[in-house]
């Protein structure tokens, strides 16, 4: 069993977003995943219900319910720092402008004093702005980065993911970014499995 905390200190930068993408990959890997949102915006249960009117199955359960018996739990939280987590692992996106990016490192510094492993996420990138290209050359060669593109929030208001979607432009490119994520967290993962020396 897993659990995987999605947190930023700060609001509107790609938390549901990314936790919707990581639920979908580990569910459609044949583990039994749900989605748990902390949010009382309740922006996964949001998306949950545009899957059931729109008439599709997730391959995850989106709840805002204490559940047991998954063998991956995705939390998605709302913007802000906890004092404690379900998590040992936690998924921290921030956008990359400067203030942003300083918020993030707060961020980042109080998870790891509290015992987290984080897996930081570059969001929303855009590769014609200066400014982006420089944070990320400096803090994100080796690490997940997603781009700004269409196609996330395209399939957010249809009630799917990209993991899930067929046929929308750009597709592959958002499949391969969440592919990257998706490693990163898995390598997290073996981190915290891995016994004391
Ligand atoms: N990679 C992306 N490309 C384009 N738009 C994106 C991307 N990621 C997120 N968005 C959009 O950015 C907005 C904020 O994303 P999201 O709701 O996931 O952020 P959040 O951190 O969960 O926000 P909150 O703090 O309010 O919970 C949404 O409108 C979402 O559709
Ligand atoms: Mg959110």
């Amino acid at each position: 069993m897993v659990h995987v905390s999605v947190v930023s200190p700060k609001g509107g930068v790609g938390k549901t977003m990314l936790a919707l993408q990581l639920a979908a990959s580990y569910a459609r890997d044949g583990l039994r995943t749900c989605l748990v949102d902390h949010d009382p915006q309740g922006s996964v249960l949001v998306f949950g219900k545009i899957a059931q009117r729109a008439g599709i199955e997730l391959p995850f359960v989106p709840t805002n319910a204490r559940v047991s018996g998954f063998d991956v739990y995705i939390h998605d939280h709302p913007p802000g720092l906890e004092e404690a987590y379900p998590s040992r692992i936690a998924v921290v996106p921030t956008l990359l402008d400067p203030p942003s990016f300083l918020i993030h490192r707060r961020g980042l510094r109080h998870l790891e004093e509290r015992g987290l492993v984080v897996v930081p996420v570059a969001c929303r990138y855009r590769s014609d702005r200066k400014q982006q290209r420089d944070l990320v050359a400096a803090h994100f060669l080796d690490r997940p980065v997603v781009k700004d593109r269409d196609v996330y929030p395209t399939c957010y208001g249809r009630g799917l993911t990209v993991v899930d979607a067929r046929g929308i432009p750009h597709l592959s490119k958002a499949q391969n970014e969440i592919a990257l994520l998706r490693a990163a967290v898995d390598a997290a993962i073996a981190l915290t499995n891995k016994p004391h020396e």
